[in-house]
């Protein structure tokens, strides 16, 4: 299977677990769009939705499919969250945050009931080293870059591919990738990040464990990770 074909399975299987007349949030992303075009499938059916999409692009695609649209403000109590991931580790842990979307995506993860994560097996991590994204105020990019190299590492601010200068985000902030190595304290990480003034948000999701499901495309069909299926508590 396919990068393309994995995604595809998990996004798919995700959207079979919406419940008619809930409120749902709408990740960003390309596995993510898998889902929106099964749940368009599913509205045709006869299925009732209401999506809360977290990125300009995941508003312009539900709009396309015809999936019905509202905003956190219109609904700030969510059935579920469908949503990918850069990285995720063995306790249910991601970064997040390629598309620099990571704001929203954290508000509409904590409004959510239920967070379903859909990734392909090559997003399995352990422990999490990827570059974590972090959006800042544009105002305070440089000193948020002196406070992130104190806490190690090293990093960038986001440069646009068809647009000179930094990636803007939705929300108007600038985004810092910023490599910490393997990540030892997640927790103790994502809270010192966000401690910095000037920090939005960072692409560290620690919070939301407990309520998460992962939904890992591969080339045997789709498994599905929880905190309780049984598995060995550290390592894929
Ligand atoms: C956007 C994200 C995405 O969910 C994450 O980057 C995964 O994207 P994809 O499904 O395209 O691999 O965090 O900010």
């Amino acid at each position: 299977m396919g990068d393309e074909a994995t995604k595809r399975a998990a996004g798919r299987a995700a959207a079979e677990l919406v419940e008619d007349g809930t409120a749902i949030g709408l990740g960003t992303g390309s596995t993510v769009r898998f889902a929106m075009e099964r749940l368009a499938e599913r509205i045709r059916d006869g299925l009732s939705i209401v999506g809360v999409p977290t990125s300009h692009q995941t508003a312009a695609r539900a709009r396309a499919l015809g999936i019905p649209l509202a905003s956190l403000n219109d609904v700030p109590h969510l059935a579920v969250a469908i949503d990918g991931a850069d990285q995720v580790d063995p306790a249910l842990r991601l970064i997040k945050g390629r598309g620099a979307a990571q704001t929203r995506e954290k508000a509409v993860a904590a409004a959510a009931d239920r967070l379903v994560i859909v990734v392909g097996e090559a997003k399995l991590a352990d422990p999490l080293s990827a570059p974590v994204p972090i959006e800042v105020l544009p105002f305070a990019c440089a000193f948020a870059a002196a406070r992130l190299a104190a806490l190690g590492g090293s990093g960038s601010v986001r440069e646009g591919v068809s647009k000179d200068g930094p990636v803007v985000t939705d929300n108007g902030g600038f985004v810092i990738d910023w490599s910490f190595g393997p990540i030892g304290d997640p927790e103790g990480l994502e809270q010192a990040i966000e401690a910095i003034p000037g920090v939005i948000a960072a692409g560290l999701f620690t919070g939301f464990a407990e309520k998460t499901v992962v939904i890992v495309g591969g080339d045997g069909g789709c498994r599905v990770v929880s905190p309780g299926s049984s598995r060995p508590r550290t390592g894929w």
